[in-house]
């Protein structure tokens, strides 16, 4: 792999300001946010009145915690529009995440706010190793999903020739590659899993791809799948973090030279680290849930927006701003196992140290009485498909759960192909435990 680290001459100054000029930025451009929602949204306005506070009572950024929090279903109970801060007509485009239940969130953008997104995606491509003039190869989905075309603007932005492939048709995926030779690709890691299984499928190697970057994000992935993924192409792999909700994909994004958790575009979104029981804060380096309040944002102002993700913030390395780690997993899928609390991203970890093992997995909850069973569905790798290889596999990955969770979960280890393969985000959790 290249070092591919970027010149210090070409980052946004901001990115290596001090850390007190980023706390007076944000400062200033929190009370506007404030100001701004109170004024522009009858929501906000309801909200703080009954909290009893005012935009004019923050004097400083730890008065922020004395604001109320929004929640997903505040989208949903306002939907389509509801929360926009600007009239519709200064939107000029809108996402919308599928969510599992009802109806979807919807989120809007005015020009200034497309234009800050590609501003962010750039920055964050920029610390992902990728260059001007590069070519970037895009499979995150594009339409109402923010991925594929929060992606393409970004790349647009450096400076890059975007391929728009979109997901899907992954031989195609493969042929694209191979005949354009994008140096960086943009993909959800279980997506990329597949990519590299169709590389196989056509008995080329991977390592020789053209590809350098892999700018992974959507779902949690762990850090034994960066060594899988970066070894199996020869390639640097990094997180890419968002949400529709703060703005997509290129809220946060790690840096290809320390890989050492993604910095948070601080000039643009104030982290909080909160308990998800008491809502208090907790300190720098604490895990807890992570807040978003957006400083920028003109056409969906987000006030103190719970995430469900789990992670703690870190101080800055290669850049000032802070660092948020990996992200352990969502609240929602936090799975709670006879009082033990397992994360899908806990099993990923253990199942990359399982020799003969290959890195698909899906997890089944079902009632086996009146208990709540575990199974973790796996494969084997082709050269490992007989049954004594097996055996051995499921011993010792059900040993490794038990070892390191405390919990006994049953292993089914499949011939290869068993597991279903990811198409974008994948699903980690069949919950079947209300199917009698
Ligand atoms: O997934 C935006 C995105 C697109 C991010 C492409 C990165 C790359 P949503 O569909 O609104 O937006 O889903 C947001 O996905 O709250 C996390 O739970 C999860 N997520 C996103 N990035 C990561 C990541 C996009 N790097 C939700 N690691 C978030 C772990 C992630 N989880």
């Amino acid at each position: 792999m290249r070092d591919l680290t970027p010149r210090k001459s070409d980052l946004d100054p901001i990115e290596i300001a001090s850390v007190d000029e980023i706390r007076a930025l944000q400062l200033e451009r929190l009370k506007w946010s404030l100001a701004h929602a109170y004024e522009n949204v009858p929501f906000y306005r309801k909200q703080f009145d009954a909290a009893g506070v005012h935009p004019d009572d923050l004097k400083q950024l730890s008065d922020l915690s004395r604001f109320p929090f929004t929640v997903k279903s505040d989208l949903r109970d306002h939907y389509p529009f509801g929360l926009f801060a600007v009239p519709r007509e200064q939107i000029i485009r809108v996402h919308a995440s599928s969510g599992t239940t009802g109806k979807p969130t919807v989120v809007g953008y005015t020009r200034k706010d497309i234009d800050t997104w590609a501003d962010l995606v750039a920055r964050s491509l920029r610390a992902s190793g990728t260059r001007p003039g590069d070519v970037v190869h895009v499979a995150y989905g594009y339409g109402l999903f923010t991925g594929g075309l929060g992606a393409h603007y970004g790349a647009e932005r450096l400076g890059c020739t975007v391929v728009p492939v979109s997901g899907g048709m992954t031989p195609r995926q493969v042929t694209l590659i191979e005949d354009f030779r994008p140096t960086t690709i943009m993909v959800t890691p279980s997506y990329m899993l597949n990519i590299l299984e169709e590389y196989q499928k056509q008995g080329l190697d991977p390592r020789e791809s053209p590809l350098e970057v892999g700018i992974f994000g959507a779902e949690p992935w762990t850090n034994a799948m960066r060594q899988e993924v970066e070894q199996a192409f020869d390639m640097h792999a990094v997180d890419i973090y968002g949400l529709s909700e703060i703005m997509g994909p290129g809220v946060a994004n790690e840096c290809v030279e320390t890989k050492d958790g993604l910095h948070i575009w601080e000039d643009h979104f104030f982290p909080e680290i909160i308990d998800p029981d008491t809502g208090e804060n907790v300190p720098d380096g604490e895990i807890g849930e992570l807040v978003f309040t957006t400083l920028t944002k003109e056409g969906l102002p987000m006030i103190r927006y719970r995430t469900r993700d789990l992670t703690r913030l870190l101080p800055g390395t290669a850049r000032s701003m802070r660092r948020m780690e990996k992200i352990t997993g969502r609240s929602d899928d936090m799975i709670i196992l006879r009082g033990v609390n397992v994360f899908p991203t806990q099993i990923e970890e253990l199942l990359l140290a399982t020799p003969g093992l290959a890195p698909y997995f899906q997890i089944e909850l079902h009632k086996r009485g009146r208990m709540d069973a575990m199974c973790v569905v796996v494969e084997t790798v082709p050269a490992q498909a007989d049954e004594a290889a097996r055996d051995v596999a499921r011993n010792t990955l059900a040993k490794k759960i038990k070892d390191t969770a405390g919990i006994s979960v049953e292993v089914s280890v499949g011939v290869p192909g068993t597991v279903p393969r990811s198409q974008g985000k994948a699903v980690r959790v069949i919950d079947n435990r209300d199917k009698g």
